[in-house]
């Protein structure tokens, strides 16, 4: 059967009048019909591990805004929680994890096969959704690439400039590449088993790729982009990943071609007119509006909305933000944004 889903087919490589779009973070805390469910799950870890919460709350973006593709709803942290990781998330701060910063916290961890049975409620909602989404949505599993779910175990919170995990890498650099395969290995695991259950495509967060630089953006971010990539396609032909090595800059030139994926997604402190003729060259692009037009909207947003899809259109292009939205943004420019998005040319 010809593929009628248009992320599907921007994936494959069609160039299309009018892209398809989705937004990093769609269920989100930017929606009260999110924060009511939120509520009724009691906290955002259970509502992660709460199959019919999590799966309702993916789809509410869908039925508000139609858009092109939902994304399952879960977290990046799940998998160091899976692995044994201590998990809490502390109101209007963010996560909180045990630290992995010596021999006997690595040692403590689990194999990177052995996550599963902590994983399956996330498993059984993409199941619920496989089933549930209306025909013409794609369902996108994810989770997050290696470096970027280090910087998490080591420094056991988010760090602006993920200093613990640089240092880590710096004084005991055989820990560091442990641990980074530990997660690479478990991250194979995850999303082959979110495949099977039904997700069409899967995409791999790097939101600190940015901070590696020279070498380690070689070592960190791409060399474990390309052994997933390379491990998900000899288990599941033909299903196509999308990566998204955050704020690489210059390093998004190639990186499709030399890690395998059929998909960059583009930030947004790049601009839409250089990633056309650098990255999209090599094929399908994703990005890349500046999430605050989420907040701001007006003449600004519709402009932008369509000096992206200009700069795209000769290509494969998924529409999108450079990042995830925030929760102070308002819905209606969500509307307003697909609006000017597949309003004519
Ligand atoms: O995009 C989606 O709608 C799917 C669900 C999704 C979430 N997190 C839900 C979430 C996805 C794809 C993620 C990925 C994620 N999680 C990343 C990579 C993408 C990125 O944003 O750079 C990272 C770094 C995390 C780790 C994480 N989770 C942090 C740092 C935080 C706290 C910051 C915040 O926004 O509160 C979370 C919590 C989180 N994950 C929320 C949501 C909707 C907010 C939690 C809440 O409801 O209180």
């Amino acid at each position: 059967m010809a593929e009628t889903k248009k992320l599907m087919r921007a994936l494959a490589g069609e160039t299309m009048d009018v892209p398809p779009a989705w937004m990093m973070r769609q269920a989100g805390r930017y929606l009260p019909e999110y924060k009511a469910t939120r509520a009724e799950a009691g906290d955002f870890l259970s509502l992660c591990y709460t199959p019919d919460l999590a799966a309702e709350v993916t789809l509410q973006p869908i039925r508000r805004f139609a858009f092109d593709a939902a994304i399952l709803f879960a977290d990046i942290l799940l998998v160091p929680d899976a692995l044994g990781a201590d998990l809490w998330f502390v109101t209007g701060e963010g996560p909180r994890l045990s630290t992995i910063t010596d021999q006997a916290a690595f040692d403590a961890l689990k194999p990177g096969d052995a996550i599963h049975d902590h994983l399956a409620p996330v498993y059984e909602t993409v199941r619920i959704l496989a089933r549930e989404l209306p025909s013409d949505v794609a369902l996108i599993g994810f989770a997050g690439a290696p470096w970027t779910v280090a910087t998490y175990m080591i420094a056991g919170r988010g760090t602006p400039d993920q200093g613990p995990a640089h240092d880590l890498k710096a004084q005991n650099r055989p820990l560091f590449d442990a641990l980074m395969q530990r997660i690479t290995e478990a991250t194979i695991e995850y999303l082959s088993a979110q495949i099977d259950a039904g997700a069409e495509t899967v995409k791999l967060f790097d939101s600190w790729a940015g901070s590696l630089k020279g070498q380690d953006f070689h070592d960190y971010a791409l060399t474990p982009a390309r052994t997933i990539i390379a491990a998900l396609k000899a288990r599941h032909p033909g299903v196509p990943v999308i990566a998204f090595p955050r704020e690489a800059g210059d390093n998004y030139i190639g990186f499709a071609k030399a890690t395998g994926a059929d998909c960059v997604a583009l930030d947004n402190s790049v601009s839409a007119e250089w990633a056309a003729e650098k990255v999209q060259v090599d094929g399908c692009v994703q990005g890349n509006l500046a999430p605050g037009h989420m907040v701001t909207g007006g003449q600004a947003l519709v402009d932008e909305v369509k000096r992206i899809r200009a700069a795209f259109s000769k290509g494969p292009h998924i529409f999108n933000l450079g990042h995830g939205i925030t929760p102070d943004a308002d819905p209606d420019n969500v509307a307003l944004m697909l609006e000017s998005l597949r309003a004519p040319a």
